[in-house]
């Protein structure tokens, strides 16, 4: 980027909202992947025409902008691949309007997850998705990648959430998508159009989203069971009753393991665990705690405990919460990266996508951590290896494939809420063989220019080994 251009973002944002100190470049460099690229400047923009004013000139002089929030981002969605901008959008972070008559909030997109919902909470009003990064993700990242959380299997990802959108268009246009009602055929959907496009289709700089009530009580239940596959059976077990408790986490053995290393959270000391949260009113999760302890032993659980203690409760949260950060800790050497991260399969298949990803892991000779939301089908697996070897990666990388493939088999999609990025942009074309040109020919409509966080989801050519944030020789950046 030429210093003019430098000198006009400048004189748009304000020379104290820019930076570009090789320390500040270097830092907005990475997102919570495995990737890492520096920008050319970062910028903090204050406005919407703020916004619209620096894409604007991005895409006169064709340079490459991302906008990004908390940067918990697990698959390199906001690693600016081509350097350029990078927009901070964390100082646009005002709770405009909360209207619970109304059954909706206007935000900016810096807000953090978890400040909204404090904000929402003297109402009795939130939006539960519940993201494992609550306390840092912003609500634009999470409308950007349509992320979700433990929640979702009865209160949906944010995409539910989404009513209307402010966005600045590639050409520096402000459009207005959606509404403040809860309903509208008002024509194209086009506020989903950009759930999902992680900052490849336009900018958002302002959200109307969807309350709901808050939940009057919850009540959770930790199962322990002697197989994984045990584990997953009670899963669909509940589901099938019907049952749909507000949250339903798996966990495999290597991630009870490492949490029980790192954090006092509790879990029995067994091969696969389940924890179960039910809520709504008193009566109803007093009943649908009983019929959940109920299958979990009709199914073989080797331990049952129940809570509604909201101290217990948050006890485990904590520990379900620390399973990524605790699994780096597992060996010394390995760290936990995020590969093949957030596949969701439909729900059933949950025990066979389990077994299938620890025969995978053992034939290619590297440890996975199998956990997540299997009440939705979505899991997390991280692998556990050494990242300055080469041959690691490598093995990790085939690995990854297989475990694509299988899900794809299963009916299933290589993400459920972490987004494409860069990690998992090879296996989405997989997944999608008809869906990604038709995304390819919006993409070119709307960014002709292509400087929207250009090269990823559909654009990406090429391995998912390259650009790694680790020390090892062949595929750093
Ligand atoms: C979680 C993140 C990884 O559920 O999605 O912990
Ligand atoms: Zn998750």
């Amino acid at each position: 980027m030429d210093a003019d251009t430098i000198q006009a973002i400048k004189g748009i944002a304000g020379e104290e909202n820019c930076s570009t100190l090789v320390a500040d470049l270097y830092t907005y460099g990475f997102d919570a992947s495995i990737h890492h690229r520096s920008p050319e400047i970062v910028v903090q923009p204050r406005s919407t025409e703020q916004v619209s004013a620096i894409v604007r000139l991005a895409n006169e002089r064709r340079v490459p902008i991302l906008a990004r929030g908390g940067g918990t981002g697990l698959c390199g969605s906001a690693v600016p691949l081509e350097g350029g901008i990078v927009l901070d959008m964390t100082r646009m972070n005002r709770i405009k309007e909360i209207r619970v008559e109304d059954l909706y909030c206007v935000v900016e997109p810096g807000v953090i997850y978890d400040r909204l919902m404090d904000a929402l909470a003297p109402f009795k009003f939130s939006i539960p998705t519940a993201p494992g990064s609550g306390e840092a993700c912003t609500m634009g990242g999470m409308v950007a990648t349509n992320a979700s959380g433990m929640r979702a299997i009865k209160y949906g990802a944010i995409r539910d959430y989404v009513l209307g959108l402010e966005v600045v268009l590639a050409s520096g246009k402000i459009i207005r998508v959606g509404t403040r009602t809860l309903k509208n055929s008002s024509g194209y959907q086009l506020e989903r159009l950009f759930v999902g496009s992680e900052g490849t289709l336009g900018i958002i700089t302002e959200l109307t989203l969807r309350i709901t009530p808050k939940a009057k009580k919850a009540a959770m239940i930790v199962a322990g069971f002697d197989t994984l596959e045990r584990a997953g059976k009670c899963v669909s077990k509940i589901i099938a009753k019907p049952l749909i408790p507000s949250a339903i986490e798996i966990m495999d053995s290597t991630c009870i393991k490492a949490v029980n290393k790192t954090v006092k959270a509790g879990f029995p000391d067994v091969e696969a665990l389940c924890m179960i949260e039910v809520d709504g009113e008193p009566a109803a999760v007093e009943e649908e705690s009983k019929v959940v302890q109920g299958i979990c032993n009709e199914v073989g659980a080797v331990s049952v405990e129940f809570s509604s203690d909201t101290k217990q409760m948050a006890k485990w949260t904590y520990g379900r919460k620390s399973i990524m950060s605790s699994l780096s800790r597992f060996g010394a050497g390995f760290v936990s990266v995020s590969l093949a991260d957030d596949m969701a399969v439909p729900i059933s298949r949950i025990p066979e996508a389990v077994v299938a990803f620890h025969k995978i892991a053992e034939r290619n000779g590297v440890i996975v951590g199998t956990y997540g939301h299997a009440g939705d089908g979505n899991l997390h697996t991280k692998m556990l290896l050494d990242p300055t070897s080469e041959d690691y990666w490598q093995r990790g990388e085939k690995a990854v494939s297989e475990i694509f493939d299988t899900v794809i088999a299963l009916g299933g999609t290589v993400t459920g809420e972490h987004g494409v990025g860069i990690s998992k942009a090879p296996y989405f074309k997989r997944e999608r063989p008809t869906a990604w040109e038709t995304m390819i020919v919006i993409k070119q409509a709307m960014d002709p220019n292509n400087i929207l966080n250009p090269g990823k989801i559909a654009q990406w050519e090429g391995s998912i080994l390259c650009m790694l944030r680790y020390p090892c020789d062949k595929y750093s950046e």
